[in-house]
């Protein structure tokens, strides 16, 4: 288990490095990432290397017994580089320059950045790749963070070889792009541009491609380093940090290529349903390599300081949220940073060590994570324990994210909201690819699959013909891949085991928009949900466990074999079917016709449950604690700022929070105890007596 944090000794004078390390080991830190923006201090001039400081560190760390996370330095290029190479800075849409004086400020296609940026690495791994602290590669940091495309004539000119590799011919390429509309018809790779500032919409496929190009572009700076740390001969894992669902990184295709996933994870302490979408990205983390535990490679001690307004995190939050990580699948929990900047935009970003020193709540938190941490035993990967899978495309979230649709859609919303369900009613979730192996799936749900491939299409198929139970929802199957209906209407692959044909997609007005409502169009009814006319919001419809509100879409759908589950109730599409199930195979296709809300998304999920025989990790569990299972391993973790009974199984207790240890011995029979706010148990289910060594458990107080 890794503990520890991104450690910046470059913005310390070397007494400092000794008193760091010194308190590294009082706080239990096991592993700190270093070097991550410290290309300026590394090589102050091209050619010219600057290693004494960082060997000091090393040794210092390594005799202190802290392993090292070396960082590539890559992600910030120092001024030296940007003023004697200015063309390698990136532009946005309008043409505008991203001048450094941040960071970040390189385009990820310039040439010259990637000489530099190899120059440095093939220079540091060769002077760091066998020594003994160094046991991870932190290439890079956080790719795409800040500017997520570039619009330079850097990528104008990779963006045409890229699609010169993928389509050989402009003819295929105005195939793909379907450019005989508007106009848009090249005779030469050489004419296209990216997707600039343009007069009015601009193609989708090109666009989609674009999106694509951005992502392999900065795989491809992954990969550079990756292969320059390989050929050096250093054989520790290599990974980058990423951050949950991020958008123009494709991380299904990026995960193959890490060795170790490992993630950066805010959850705001001002909304209090933020441990959800936190359990969502740490999910997906362990979904991207199952058998590989994760890391957590930054989260925050307390306040941040890039929000609006930035809440300190409450007394034992911090333990809650990483315990949740590790109950998740991590095996490793790291902070953004060791020790609070003293200057710099960063200066109030809370740390480990604090500004405000040792005698600080944040502190005593810290060490005391620090020691549960370090009582844990080796924990089981936890890799096979979910029967429920949530669908999560990237190439289906760009292509949804054109313009000129039916309606816009938020599409990592709107499959957050279906985790969300789930996760209120503690079903343990997996994040796949539509193309994933379902097989051992009792439940898939597959939101909003706008973008469907013939190859993923036909592996949803071979799910449900196995026996699986499939959901289906609005907007799903409409376009391939180049964002382009196939012959023959919508759900042209689906519509066959769903047993429905779709003839209109029914846009309604997107709840809280500011037109013409229900009311205004001379509707009599006083309910929303009863809307009809242009203005209409909801679609409610039935369903087998009560009446859901549908929103944004109310298709119109027409029964060709299935079963009809709910028809809307009101509306433009009152009595036709909202909710169809169609036997397939050896399983069970739904169709959602609607886009249901947070409490219509609970009831379906629900029957689906139900009817697949999914169990849920603990039953009856209070709205804001949450049971999660990892092998053999179940925890329990009160998200809530009131203390709440919840009942737990029997077990032998690996870690708990100070004020919410149900036992004294470390054995617990299943029973009723409460848990303090923010407060957690994590049991060993199988083991049946007590076998750690470190009684009663550190303190997260
Ligand atoms: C990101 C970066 C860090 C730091 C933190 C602040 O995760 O990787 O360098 O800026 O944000 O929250």
């Amino acid at each position: 288990m890794y503990y520890g944090g991104d450690y910046n000794p470059e913005q310390w004078p070397e007494e400092t490095w000794h008193d760091d390390v010194a308190k590294m080991r009082e706080a239990g830190v096991t592993m700190v990432s270093i070097g991550i923006f410290a290309w300026s201090r590394i090589q102050p001039a091209e050619g010219v290397f600057d290693w004494e400081w960082l060997d000091t560190v090393i040794e210092l760390l390594h005799a202190g017994g802290i392993a090292v996370d070396l960082a590539t330095a890559t992600a910030s290029p120092p001024p030296w580089a940007t003023s004697a190479y200015p063309e390698m800075l990136p532009r946005d849409e309008d043409g505008t320059v991203f001048w450094p004086g941040s960071r970040q400020a390189y385009a990820p296609s310039s040439p010259v950045y990637r000489r530099l940026a190899s120059e440095l690495v093939t220079a540091l791994v060769e002077r760091y790749a066998e020594h003994p602290a160094i046991v991870m590669w932190h290439v890079n940091n956080e790719y795409g963070c800040h500017l997520h495309y570039d619009y330079s004539d850097n990528a104008m000119h990779a963006f045409r070889d890229w699609l010169r590799a993928k389509y050989s011919t402009i003819d295929a390429l105005n195939a793909a792009w379907g450019t005989a509309f508007w106009s848009q018809l090249y005779t030469d790779f050489e004419q296209i541009v990216p997707p600039r500032k343009a007069p009015y919409s601009r193609n989708p496929a090109g666009q989609l491609d674009f999106k694509r190009f951005t992502s392999d572009t900065l795989l491809e700076l992954y990969r550079m380093e990756k292969r320059i740390i390989r050929a050096a001969g250093a054989t520790q894992p290599v990974t980058t940090n990423f951050m949950g669902a991020f958008p123009p990184a494709d991380y299904w295709r990026w995960a193959a290529e890490m060795d170790i996933i490992s993630d950066d994870c805010y959850p705001d302490p001002n909304d209090p349903e933020s441990f959800r979408s936190a359990a969502f990205a740490r999910d997906l983390m362990r979904s991207f390599k199952p058998d590989v535990p994760w890391i957590l490679m930054e989260q925050a001690t307390s306040a941040l300081n890039w929000r609006p307004t930035n809440a300190p995190k409450a007394p034992g939050q911090m333990a809650a949220l990483s315990m949740q990580a590790v109950a998740r699948g991590a095996d490793g929990v790291l902070f953004f940073q060791w020790r609070q900047s003293r200057a710099g935009s960063e200066k109030f970003h809370s740390a480990m060590l604090p500004q405000a020193g040792t005698d600080t709540r944040t502190w005593r938190e810290v060490t005391a994570l620090g020691a549960a941490l370090g009582a844990l035993p080796q924990l089981p990967v936890g890799a096979r324990d979910a029967t429920v899978a949530l669908v999560f495309d990237w190439q289906n979230w760009w292509a949804i994210d054109n313009p000129d649709h039916p309606t816009a859609l938020d599409y990592p919303a709107l499959v957050q909201r279906w985790y969300a369900a789930f996760h209120r009613m503690n079903v343990q979730l997996d994040i796949v690819h539509p193309g994933a192996e379902l097989g051992r799936y009792k439940a898939v749900i597959a939101p909003q699959l706008y973008l469907l491939t013939s190859v993923d299409a036909a592996n949803l198929l071979s799910y449900v013909e196995g026996g699986g139970h499939l959901l289906v929802t609005a907007f799903s199957d409409v376009v391939d891949e180049n964002d382009a209906f196939r012959d023959g209407g919508y759900l042209t692959q689906l519509g066959e085991a769903l047993g429905i044909r779709l003839e209109d997609f029914g846009a309604l007005v997107a709840p809280g928009a500011a037109v013409a409502t229900a009311a205004s169009a001379g509707d009599s009814s006083s309910s929303p949900a009863a809307a009809t006319g242009p203005g209409q919001v909801f679609a409610p419809f039935s369903s087998p466990l009560g009446v859901v509100t549908g929103t944004l879409l109310a298709e119109e759908i027409h029964l060709d074999g299935a079963t009809q589950l709910g028809a809307f109730t009101g509306g433009r599409r009152d009595g036709d079917a909202a909710f169809t199930v169609n036997r397939h195979g050896d399983g069970a296709a739904y169709y959602l016709a609607t886009i249901p809300d947070d409490a219509g998304c609970a009831l379906i999920a629900e029957h689906l449950v139900a009817e697949s025989g999914v169990e849920p990790v603990l039953a009856g569990l209070p709205p804001m604690v949450e049971a999660i299972r990892r092998g053999d391993v179940v925890a329990v973790i009160n998200h809530g700022a009131a203390s709440a009974t919840v009942p737990v199984p029997s077990g032998v207790v690996l870690g708990c929070s100070e004020l919410s240890c149900p036992t004294d011995d470390g054995v617990l029979a299943a029973r009723e105890f409460t848990l303090e706010p923010f407060g957690f148990v994590l049991l060993d289910t199988e083991v049946e007596s007590f076998q750690g060594s470190a009684q009663p458990w550190p303190s997260i107080r």
